[in-house]
């Protein structure tokens, strides 16, 4: 049923052309900064050749929460169904956006209820074929010394487990043989702008958050601030910090405000996302600041992208949206959804909105026709999660 929502409307053939264009030589030019982006910390010699990414198995998508499709130009989700409509949807008047906004609303259900059998259902599959509870993160109880990591986006690649390498992993999980009642998990759409769901988010027992966002006093009564696992992705660390190349102060004093929570390195995607993610963890250790530093665990990443396939979602790589969720799906008891929204207006108001709740870009129309979306959406009219659209005390 889901599928409907995204059924085109009729649409003139040049039109859908041009946008197929205009999307595939955006995705390039993403790639493109994407690998400049990278530059600075990477081996020159250890760069994976552009051909080799095409085919490059999943990994976690680079990108924050928001991003609940990481499209990849050689592997486009539905789209042919949602681009006709792009044309119609401008990013200051939503013309056509509410055509699609309300469609997905039919489906959204503001009475939810918890289906207790279907939510089960979800958690012991997730439990069985990816088992996060121990697996999410590398801890010296499931990755010995000696033994081989392999990357779980370069096939190839491996990285032997040095006593070194071991000395820096958890003893065990933290999750294992723990439930935590409620969670949140909350993404950086800028559906949460004004959404005042900070207290609401607060007062959850367990609360993930993604790449290391921005908890200022300004956003904290719209995102609230406590904060148990947050994930960093070294593309944004490294080009705000100079690479830690140089002073590492002010990349360490930004961490503070996440307290003592667990800071998700995605450490073993690539091999060149190695290093950053240790000069990340090794920095921490100097200034001795209360966060802990973990490794998120390739081969969970990639149990997770297989069961995930096997349930519609057709992404090449995981969004770390979707990674957090997962893991959040396995050790709570329920799962609150914040700041996941695609579209480039608001459900409610049709205001247009920017892409992260703490930027002033133009929320990516073309970011938008996420099957991940479609999953999270079908989650929650199934009553496993709640995903929340609206203001936060006032539904
Ligand atoms: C995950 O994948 C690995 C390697 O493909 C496999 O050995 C393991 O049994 C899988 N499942 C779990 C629950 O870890
Ligand atoms: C979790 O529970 C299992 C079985 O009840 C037990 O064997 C295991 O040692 C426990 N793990 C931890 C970390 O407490």
């Amino acid at each position: 049923m889901i599928g409907l929502l995204w059924e085109g409307r009729g649409m003139r053939g040049h039109c859908f052309s041009v946008m197929l264009t205009v999307l595939f030589l955006g995705t390039l030019l993403t790639t493109f900064i994407w690998y400049m982006s990278n530059d600075s910390h990477v081996e020159p010699h250890r760069l994976p050749a552009p051909k080799k990414t095409e085919k490059r198995a999943p990994s976690v998508s680079s990108d924050s929460c928001n991003d609940c499709s990481h499209v990849e130009p050689d592997k486009l989700p539905p789209q042919k169904k949602t681009e006709e409509k792009a044309p119609s949807v401008s990013s200051d008047n939503c013309k056509g956006c509410s055509k699609v906004i309300n469609k997905v609303l039919e489906h959204y259900s503001q009475t939810w209820t918890k289906q207790e059998e279907n939510y089960q259902k979800y958690r012991s599959q997730l439990h069985t074929r990816c088992r996060g509870s121990e697996k999410a993160i590398l801890t010296q109880a499931n990755t010995p010394v000696g033994s081989k990591i392999l990357y779980d986006g370069e096939k190839q690649r491996f990285r032997k487990v040095t006593l070194e390498l071991f000395r820096t992993f958890m003893k065990e999980s933290p999750f294992s043989n723990k439930t935590w009642d409620t969670c949140a998990v909350v993404g950086n759409g800028g559906i949460l702008t004004n959404s005042n769901c900070g207290n609401t988010i607060d007062s959850t027992q367990f609360v993930i958050r993604c790449n290391l966002p921005p908890l200022e006093n300004e956003f904290k009564a719209h995102v609230g601030s406590k904060t148990d696992i947050v994930t960093a992705n070294p593309s944004s660390y490294m080009k705000k910090f100079g690479g830690l190349q140089g002073q590492r102060r002010p990349f360490v004093d930004s961490l503070q405000k996440y307290g003592n929570s667990m800071m998700l390195l995605p450490a073993f995607s690539f091999a060149f996302s190695t290093p950053p993610c240790l000069r990340a963890l090794y920095s921490v250790e100097d200034f001795e600041i209360p966060i802990q530093p973990v490794f998120l665990n390739p081969e969970y990443i990639q149990n997770l992208t297989d069961f995930w396939r096997s349930q519609g979602v057709r992404e090449i790589r995981l969004s770390t949206g979707l990674v957090v969720t997962s893991l959040a799906l396995e050790i709570c008891t329920n799962v609150h959804l914040y700041g996941f929204w695609p579209f480039s207006h608001h459900p409610h108001g049709f205001q247009p909105l920017t892409h992260h709740y703490y930027d002033d870009r133009k929320a990516n129309y073309f970011h938008s026709m996420p099957s991940e979306f479609k999953l999270l959406l079908q989650l929650h009219s199934q009553g496993v999660l709640r995903l929340h659209l609206g203001q936060c005390g006032e539904q």
